[in-house]
């Protein structure tokens, strides 16, 4: 059995001040139960990388993570941070792949491969994001559409490596729109990834990969998304930011 995981995507939210606020309110509300149902992961704005990774610390369940990172170690890169900055902030995660990355930023998959390639090497595990934009779904492109990104972002590691990751699956569409992926949509989607990966890697490390469900993830719904049998926990936007509504969805779990 695979235990669950909810990741909090901050984005461009909160400062040091709130971010500890929210975090400390968080951790008040994770009983020995939850903690031993989900583990926890907050990923919020580099500037409050430190002070979430310090609050975390010697919690064994609860984690932080970052954003993004560059593909480089190091370099004349103006304005950037790179994996072992974060890895020596106390960051466990990155989240590469993003779509709002892909979109505004215009990171494409082989950059994108770069970066995991990068997190990896410097201890930080990926939380890789696919998914497809509404006019891929509509013509019933999807399945192939992630294909395509798993291919191209993922599938050049090898075993051990690979075995690192975890994989959020956040369908365009739903994020930050609120409109969510019915429970059969995501399920079909994460089957489909993790038989990608099992025809890749074999079924011992399929088995072993969390799959996670991003996009207009609320208290609400979280349940029948997580009770899916390929649904692994949740990458959660908007209902992240609030203390009482992420635990509401870590109580989903
Ligand atoms: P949302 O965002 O939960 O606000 O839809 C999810 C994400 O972008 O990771």
């Amino acid at each position: 059995m695979r235990k669950k995981i909810v990741a909090g995507n901050w984005k461009m939210h909160k400062t040091c001040g709130e971010a500890r606020e929210l975090v400390l309110a968080v951790l008040a509300g994770l009983s020995e139960s939850l903690r031993q149902r989900a583990d926890v992961i907050f990923c919020p704005p580099f500037t409050a990388l430190d002070t979430v990774s310090e609050l975390v610390k010697g919690q064994p369940t609860v984690f932080s993570g970052a954003q993004n990172c560059h593909w480089a170690a190091s370099g004349a890169y103006t304005g950037e941070v790179s994996a072992p900055m974060l890895r020596a902030c106390g960051a466990s995660y990155v989240i590469i792949g993003h779509s709002e990355r892909r979109q505004y930023f215009h990171e494409d998959d082989a950059l994108l491969a770069q970066k995991v390639e990068v997190a990896l090497q410097h201890g930080l595990r990926p939380i890789f994001c696919v998914g497809e934009p509404l006019d891929v779904r509509e013509a019933s492109g999807h399945l192939k559409w992630v294909e395509q990104q798993l291919q191209l972002g993922l599938f050049d590691l090898n075993a051990d490596q690979f075995a690192q990751v975890v994989i959020a699956y956040e369908p365009v569409w739903a994020i930050g729109t609120g409109r969510v992926a019915t429970d059969g949509q995501a399920q079909e989607m994460h089957a489909h990834i993790r038989s990608l990966v099992a025809h890749r890697y074999g079924t011992a490390v399929a088995q072993r990969l969390h799959i996670l469900y991003g996009g207009s993830c609320k208290p609400s719904n979280a349940a029948g998304l997580f009770s899916q049998p390929d649904v692994d926990g949740g990458l959660i936007g908007g209902a992240s930011l609030a203390a009482e509504e992420f635990l509401g969805i870590i109580h989903a779990c």
